[in-house]
Parts: C-alpha cells; structure tokens; sequence
C-alpha cells in the first residue's frame, strides 16, 4: 500500500499582482501531473488540510478543476483555513469525505491500512483542538475494527515539532493529551499523518510513529532541504511495510523520475 501525502495547498484566486498565487496553483498541477507519470502509482491520496486559503467554493472549485480526472482517490482533513461544509460541497466527491455532526471525520476502508480522518480544527482560530465529541466519535470509528491496523490523519500535529519557531500548535496540552492517550489505548493505531507546520518531521510517540508533511508549494514552505529540491513542490510518500507493521516515509519532489 502507497499513499501520497500533500498539504497546506493554500490555493486561492489566481492574481498576476500576487505571484504566490499562481505558483500555488501551479504546483498543484504539477503534482498531480507527477503522480499521473509515476511508474507505481500511489493508491491513494491524503491531503493534510489547508487546502485553500480561505475556506471559499471558488478555491475549492479550482481544486475540483485540477483532481476530478484523476483515477486516484483524494481523501481530505479539515486546516483551519478550510470550511468544511465548503470542503465537502466541493472536494467530498474526490474521494468520500463527509461530516459528522458538523466535524471531518471518517474512516477510508477497503485498503491493508484503515484510514480515518480527525478534525483539529478550533473554528475561528489557527491552532488545533479537540473535544469529548470528536474522540468519542473517533472513539467509536476505532472500536468498529480493533484487530485493523489504523492510521490518523489531521491538520495540526497533537505533539511539539522542536524545530518550528512556533512548535506546539494546539490550544490546550491537556487536550493534546488526551488526543495522545486515546491513540496509545488502542494498539492497532499505526501512524499520525500530520501537516499545518509547513515543515518536514517525524517522531516516534509512545505506541507509534507520527510525521508531518511540508507544504506542496515552495513558497509558503519551511525547513531545509536538498538544495536542488528548494524551488520544487514537494510531497510526501508512504509505504506500509507489512512485516514490520509500520508505514516507511520519505519526502518526493515533484518533477523527479517517480517511484519505481
Ligand atoms: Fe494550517
């Protein structure tokens, strides 16, 4: 099983007065242009949220323009610059994202690795948050299949990315917290797939591993990497190891020969 991992997209309203804008948008042609060339296709792919800038139909129209013809599914977790009522209205097709009362999140079966989407979003705010309904509801969504290996994926990392200038991105430690406890209660929990920092991280938490993708488009992108992939989108890949039981990560740029 292959996944592909982007995040913070950020599209918006292409302006030529403001060329980020456009290169947004064009990185995320090319990445899907670059998954189309693979020489093994990913199975799926995650998107980690933020996908648009401002939570409006019209971003999420231009995302719909871009993915509709691609034959991969898109699954998608809620940023806190995303609307997920907009989200769902627009990109919920891509793949089968859907609310539950009110929030993002669900499960994608059918695949060795059982997915489900968490929403961390605090509504009006750019840090993270849960509550005692949305772990009930994940709660429950873990319960269906305890025996089915899990991954987690989520806009905001519940744990701190030392080499961020801003590394803890949730509103509460204790609510961290009891994100973290619920995920070590329940083994079959494999990986947190994480975005929001704009950076490349990984770490190993109690009863499993968590990483972070950097942003697609190079220029809302943080962190040092390899100096001939710094103008490059770049994105991230994740094969689940069967023997081992765990999923193996490595960053990808766009434009490069692809995996065989
Ligand atoms: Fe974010």
């Amino acid at each position: 099983m292959l996944i592909a991992q982007i995040s913070d997209t950020h599209i918006t309203k292409p302006d030529p007065d403001e060329p980020h804008t456009l290169e947004r948008i064009t990185a995320l042609k090319a990445f899907v242009a670059h998954v189309g060339k693979m020489d093994e296709r990913p199975d799926l792919i995650l998107h980690s949220g933020d996908v648009s800038q401002g939570g409006k139909a019209e971003e999420y129209e231009t995302v719909k323009s871009m993915m509709e013809d691609f034959d991969i599914p898109v699954f998608f977790a809620l940023g806190n610059r995303d609307l997920g009522a907009n989200l769902i209205e627009g990109l919920g097709d891509l793949g089968g994202a859907k609310l539950v009362g009110g929030f993002l999140i669900y499960s994608i079966d059918g695949f060795p690795v059982r997915l489900i989407a968490m929403d961390t979003q605090k509504r009006k705010s750019n840090i993270g948050t849960t509550c005692s309904f949305r772990l009930r509801i994940l709660e429950e969504l873990l319960e269906e299949q305890p025996d089915s290996p899990t991954a987690l994926f989520m806009h905001h990392p519940p744990f701190e990315v030392p080499t961020s200038k801003y590394p803890f991105q949730f509103d509460d430690p204790s609510l961290a917290d009891a994100f973290l406890r619920l995920v070590a209660r329940h083994e079959q929990i494999v990986h947190l797939f994480c975005g929001h920092m704009h950076r490349q991280f990984s770490v190993e938490l109690e009863t499993c591993n968590a990483s972070v993708t950097p942003s697609l488009s190079p220029d809302n992108r943080l962190g040092e990497y390899e100096a001939d992939w710094k103008e490059r989108p770049l994105f991230q890949l994740h094969r689940w190891n069967p023997d081992t039981q765990r999923f193996e990560t490595h960053l990808s740029p766009v434009g490069g020969k692809g995996v065989t």
